[in-house]
């Protein structure tokens, strides 16, 4: 029992896991290993830490906590910088090996080989912040021209940080799906290529490299830990992360692979949904979550694939959890490090310390004085401002 966070009763699914081998299929073990090769060379590129909450975990009473900290990545500070940069280069090599009719290397992309090629490649995307940010990155450094579409909600600082980085950032009305038609169809009407984190029918590609590229952080985790956590519970959006960290996990460790946790908003909910209905299914949101990158009402199929056969529980976690997570991890129990992380890293984490208070829903889960929780800490402050509030005291945006 803790008296860490408000008690809340969390909202359970406990799924019926379909059978299927999607997470060695959707993402194949070459997929990542691509991904790895040519994202670990790339300048400034060094695994991010994964970091012990060892007093956290014996006044919850587990085992351990571990954390990746994915603030730290790249400069970006989220682990998006692995995905949207890495499909955007992936779109580049196919675009510019058809333009000249033979095949062209990433490395060769990434050196400036094809600049003027990369110049005449529009990259587009809808994001609420993260992925965009990773793309602009990526367009950059590749010299391909980048358009960034946003909702009504998502933060001026997240905006900005968009531009910094040369990407025409254009604000629309509505939600994070009426941002993503409206990159659609701007980019069928435009010729510009869609650089997006979700699937669609006919559209894999770029969301399976995005996938692939967060394999980078499975890997650094593998290679840190000598035995398989027990449990990861992984915060979802379209279910991109959850879906490319649990096939890494289970291509890792196979039968060993850690029992896998999704945590969404109540706010935004569609993956609990969609558990809940045995199919891909929508959430009509109806409040802008304080999570930003978890503000999605529906799943990506392609992710949805894989968690349908990985996803073991669904959680929803109210927004009043988020702020004191925060707060926790930036101030945290004697022994424990401090990690400055943002409003969508800690729903993980607010999930397991708000378990770990239900006996009822800890035992339904599993969780016990010996097990080892991976969480992901999938970024850090990436808007400054929200940070600063929330230390202050604030529970809202
Ligand atoms: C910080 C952060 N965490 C988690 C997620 C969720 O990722 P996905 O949409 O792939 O489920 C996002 C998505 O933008 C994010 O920015």
């Amino acid at each position: 029992m803790s008296d860490l966070l408000p008690f809340t009763r969390l909202d359970h699914f406990a799924a019926t896991k379909q059978p299927g081998d999607a997470a060695l299929q959707v993402i194949t073990p070459q997929d990542f290993a691509a991904a790895r090769t040519e994202i670990c060379q790339w300048p400034g590129y060094k695994p991010t830490p994964l970091i012990s909450l060892a007093s956290l975990a014996t006044r919850i009473g587990v085992g351990a906590v571990l954390y990746k900290d994915e603030g730290p990545r790249f400069g970006l500070g989220s682990f998006k910088a692995l995905g949207g940069s890495y499909a955007a280069l992936r779109v580049l090599q196919r675009e510019i090996s058809a333009r000249l009719g033979h095949e062209v290397k990433l490395a060769d992309i990434r050196k400036g080989k094809y600049r003027a090629e990369a110049a005449k490649v529009t990259l587009v995307s809808a994001t609420d912040g993260n992925h965009g940010r990773s793309l602009a990155w990526g367009c950059q450094r590749f010299g391909a021209p980048c358009r960034i579409y946003i909702h009504a909600e998502v933060s001026a600082g997240r905006a900005a940080a968009m531009r910094d980085l040369g990407a025409e950032v254009i604000r629309i009305d509505g939600d994070y799906d009426a941002s993503v038609l409206f990159a659609k169809q701007d980019a069928a009407e435009n010729g510009w290529f869609v650089v997006s984190d979700t699937s669609w029918q006919g559209y894999s590609e770029p969301p399976r490299d995005v996938m692939a590229g967060y394999g980078v952080m499975v890997q650094e985790i593998c290679d840190e830990l000598k035995q398989p956590p027990s449990h990861v519970f992984l915060q979802g959006g379209v279910g991109g992360l959850a879906a490319g960290v649990a096939a890494g996990l289970r291509q890792h460790w196979g039968a060993q692979a850690p029992r896998v946790v999704i945590v969404e908003p109540a706010l935004a909910a569609c993956l609990i949904a969609s558990g809940r209905a045995g199919r891909s299914t929508n959430f009509a949101i109806k409040e802008e979550t304080l999570m930003a990158g978890l503000s999605c009402g529906e799943p990506s199929p392609m992710a949805w694939q894989i968690l349908s056969e990985e996803a073991a529980d669904f959680l929803t976690i109210p927004d009043s959890l988020v702020a004191p997570s925060v707060r926790l991890l930036a101030r945290p129990l004697p022994g424990d490090p401090s990690v400055e992380a943002g409003e969508s890293a800690v729903a993980g984490l607010a999930a397991l310390i708000a378990a770990c208070a239900d006996p009822a829903l800890a035992q339904q889960l599993g969780l016990a004085s010996d097990s080892r929780v991976l969480l992901i800490g999938s970024e850090g402050v990436t808007d400054p401002e929200i940070f600063g509030r929330i230390m202050a005291g604030s529970d809202v945006a």
